[in-house]
């Protein structure tokens, strides 16, 4: 048989949540599982990859020949990432903030006597890929998700465009049977010229033919 068209590539995916501390007890956090991004390090890993795996909070198990380096915050996400390059391809499933806490307070955060509110203030974490996208040099292939709610084809070309990224997968998220949580996943893959549907399936089985499709524009 043909040898996989991933094997011996170095292949640096991120996947889960991040948590943003606000306090010794408390962090601003999503619903991202790490499954889908862990599908795609088990698959690429069975193909023969060379796997890394920067991993948010998650409560999965390392997939079997995968090199995993656990992480809590989006800074935390970024460092590592940077520190794993080079990559042959880089896959960004992770969940990641997009706003954190400007100060993290030293002690827990006491309820305030007189009022009912409490306003936190966000800043903008960096968008790590885009940043590993800038670095095109070193890499043959940068792979971005998408979550979204609502006109998902619209944004997820916004992204592909705007972080200069070879494939985006769009998935929608907040419903059933699919997105964060679910062991399920359905999605949609857009390239500058072209685009491919991927039915309602096992978020393992979705990772095997994403890879597919990831092979495949490695050529185009
Ligand atoms: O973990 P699961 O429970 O399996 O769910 C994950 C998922 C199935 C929803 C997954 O497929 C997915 O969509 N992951 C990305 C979720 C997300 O944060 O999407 P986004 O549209 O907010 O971000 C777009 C892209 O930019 C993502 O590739 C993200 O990793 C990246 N990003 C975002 C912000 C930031 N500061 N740095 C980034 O690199």
């Amino acid at each position: 048989a043909a040898p996989d068209r991933l094997h011996g590539m170095r292949v640096l995916i991120s996947a889960g949540p991040t948590y943003e501390d606000l306090d010794p007890v408390r962090y601003v956090g999503n619903r991202s599982s790490g499954k889908m991004g862990y599908s795609l390090a088990a698959a690429a890993a069975r193909r023969g990859a060379q796997v890394v795996l920067v991993s948010g909070p998650v409560q999965l198990p390392t997939p079997p020949g995968v090199q995993r380096v656990d992480v809590r915050s989006a800074a935390q996400m970024r460092e590592a990432v940077l520190a794993a390059l080079p990559a042959d391809i880089y896959i960004g499933a992770a969940a990641v903030a997009d706003y954190t806490p400007r100060q993290v307070a030293q002690q827990k955060l006491k309820k305030t006597a007189g009022s009912q509110t409490l306003t936190l203030e966000l800043v903008r974490t960096p968008d790590i890929l885009a940043e590993v996208a800038a670095q095109e040099q070193v890499l043959k292939l940068v792979v971005g998700f998408a979550a979204e709610t609502h006109d998902v084809e619209k944004y997820a070309r916004g992204k592909l465009a705007d972080k200069h990224l070879d494939l985006i997968v769009a998935n929608q998220v907040g419903i059933a049977g699919g997105g964060f949580e679910s062991d399920q996943n359905a999605a949609t893959a857009y390239w500058n010229d072209g685009h491919r549907v991927f039915p309602g399936t096992a978020k393992t089985q979705l990772a095997e033919q994403l890879l597919d499709l990831i092979a495949e524009r490695l050529d185009a």
